[in-house]
């Protein structure tokens, strides 16, 4: 039997970095391992609809968000194809309709790579898994979920790299490290060691500073770490923060946990300052939200801290039961610097669901 045609739909999150992926290897492999947070409010949603065609030469697709066209995107995801190819051979044996939608305002300056590239792969590897069901019984019994999500990881990788944590929550890990011996650089795996439950539905507040077009994509970024003086630092600094991580995750404590990932956040940031060329991301708004966080954190003792990722857009990071006292600060004093006001709240999430 074979398929003729079909349709699938996920909905994926996007993630946030807590030890950061910045510099690549060929093919996607990263230069250090990183963590994030999965997120569960800011999320793509995709339906693949596939019919069979007659011309196998060439990939046939259209890409629509919000229900309009989007022929800007098709690059991108030819450039995706071509690199997934040899993993899904069926890819042009099918003429697809990509409609896509995020949660959260296109252009507000918050990446939808990692959304909706593991979004895409997920539905791939959906028609893969159809495919596989009809007519490789052998196949078949090996296909199971571990194989479906580290495969779907892995093509996720290959669309955007950061897009590998998006499968699953709640804490991700990508690149290889003595700290987590599972990990790999091919693919996102689940945290495996103990979390303390002050980190249970940890609160990210997104506040829009600049909701433009990046002027440097991380494409752009993430090459400028080849040659870079302070590259092979970084990358070294990156495994000696997973051994710092991992005590702190277990023991929840917040103070540590902070001065980490504030710390992550301005040496991305000052990976850019210093490469050649050099560019700045922050705006002097995110500077202004820096030093508030800094100041209501000194006089409340409250364990507000910040990450930042390729952007000027702050998250401010908090756990659940200090959130009352936190978001009340947040809208009297750190609102007004986001771009028309607007800010996303959202919260560790647990990953990607068929929908
Ligand atoms: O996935 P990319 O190639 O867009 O790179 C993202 C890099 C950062 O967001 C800055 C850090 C990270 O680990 O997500």
């Amino acid at each position: 039997k074979i398929i003729e045609n079909g349709s699938v739909s996920w909905e994926s999150p996007s993630n946030i970095a807590l030890i950061k992926y910045w510099g690549k290897k060929k093919d996607q492999i990263p230069e250090n391992p990183s963590i994030s947070f999965t997120l569960n409010n800011c999320k793509t949603i995709t339906t693949l609809t596939y019919s069979k065609k007659e011309d196998t030469s060439k990939f046939e697709f259209d890409v629509f968000l919000d229900g309009e066209k989007k022929d800007s995107f098709k690059s991108k995801i030819e450039i995706f194809f071509k690199r997934i190819e040899a993993y899904l051979p069926f890819l042009k044996d099918y003429y697809f309709k990509i409609d896509t939608k995020n949660t959260f305002p296109h252009s507000s300056g918050i990446a939808s790579s990692a959304s909706g590239m593991s979004a895409l792969a997920l539905c791939l590897m959906s028609i893969e898994k159809e495919l596989v069901d009809v007519t490789l019984s052998a196949a078949k019994r090996s296909f199971n979920n571990d194989y479906f999500t580290k495969k779907a990881s892995f093509l996720a990788r290959l669309g955007s790299g950061s897009a590998c944590r998006s499968i699953e929550g709640d804490l991700i890990v990508w690149g290889a490290n003595k700290t987590v011996a599972e990990a790999s650089d091919l693919y996102g795996v689940k945290y495996p060691h103990e979390v303390h439950d002050n980190f249970k539905a940890y609160q990210d507040t997104i506040l829009l500073v600049d909701k433009g077009e990046k002027q440097v994509s991380s494409t752009v970024g993430h090459n400028l770490m080849h040659g870079h003086p302070f590259a092979q630092n970084r990358f070294k600094q990156a495994h000696d923060n997973f051994e710092v991580l991992k005590p702190i995750l277990q023991s929840g404590d917040l103070n540590k946990f902070i001065a980490l990932i504030e710390s992550e956040a301005l040496t991305l940031h000052a990976m850019m300052m210093t490469s050649m060329p050099y560019f700045i991301l922050m705006k002097p708004n995110t500077l202004e939200i820096i030093n508030k966080i800094w100041q209501f954190r000194e006089s409340t003792g409250l364990h507000v801290g910040f990450t930042l990722d390729a952007g000027a857009n702050v998250h401010v990071l908090y756990p659940k039961n200090e959130s009352a006292e936190i978001l009340e600060f947040i809208k009297n004093e750190l609102v007004a610097y986001c771009q028309n006001g607007h800010y996303i709240c959202d919260e560790i999430g647990f990953g990607a669901n068929q929908l």
